[in-house]
């Protein structure tokens, strides 16, 4: 994975056909999507439950480009190593999940993936501050984590704002997921994300014997992003 601050489309499978996740990963990869974005929920952490590592490895073959693996588990230690295993290029931590968040990303670093530190919406960035040299990305929540479908909340826009600021020349990317729309992607584009993730914005109206819509979905997000930056 080289650096760069390109807009990226990062089509969540949990608003994928879950009978069908290799072709669904393979169809978003034809259509454009840049990285795919894989939902791991233990029903502890966030009420809701989706899969684990052997899911993850099972669908690696069908993914092209980066596999960014989102964790909203606790703990999150002891199964670090079973998603590293499983090819995920990128893990991304909850810093509620957990007391050690040092520990936790030097331990993703140390497995040879890039580390990742998501932040809910309650989360201010001065949390994130001593953890700067230990990240590759900060993923921004938009909405409290555990569903699809869910509504933009507005006040982040803020928070990205502070903290592309807060990043400035280091080589971080800025996550934005939740509520990822053509009307919200500009926001958030404008605010300084680069990786931006969208679940029920990608796959609506599409399917595996239909991914034409993905493909629009995908590049009206896109140029929505790229326009407001
Ligand atoms: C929420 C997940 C998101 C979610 C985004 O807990 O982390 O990745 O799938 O879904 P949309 O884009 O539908 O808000
Ligand atoms: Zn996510």
């Amino acid at each position: 994975m080289t650096f760069s601050r390109a807009i990226k489309i990062a089509p969540s499978i949990l608003s994928a056909d879950f009978a069908n996740f290799g072709a669904e990963c393979q169809a978003i990869g034809a259509q454009g999507a840049d990285w795919v974005h894989v939902d791991v929920m233990d029903g502890h952490f966030v009420p809701n439950i989706t899969f684990g590592p052997a899911t993850c490895a099972a669908i690696r073959p069908h993914i092209k480009g980066v596999m960014d693996v989102h964790l909203m588990i606790a703990p999150v230690d002891a199964y670090l190593e079973a998603f590293a295993k499983a090819g995920a290029d990128v893990i991304s931590v909850h810093l509620e999940a957990g007391a050690h968040m040092h520990r936790s990303l030097q331990t993703i670093r140390a497995l040879g993936v890039k580390a990742g530190i998501c932040i809910n919406p309650a989360t201010g960035i001065e949390s994130v501050e001593y953890l700067l040299d230990q990240i590759d990305l900060i993923n921004v929540m938009t909405v409290n984590p555990g569903f699809g479908g869910q509504k933009f909340i507005m006040s982040q826009l803020e928070k990205v704002r502070r903290l592309r600021a807060l990043i400035g020349e280091r080589p971080i990317h800025i996550e934005i997921d939740g509520g990822v729309t053509i009307e919200t992607a500009p926001l958030v584009a404008a605010a300084g994300a680069d990786v931006l993730v969208a679940g029920s914005a990608v796959f609506s109206g599409g399917s595996v014997a239909n991914p034409a819509p993905y493909g629009e979905n995908i590049r009206a997000i896109r140029a929505a992003a790229e326009a407001a930056r």
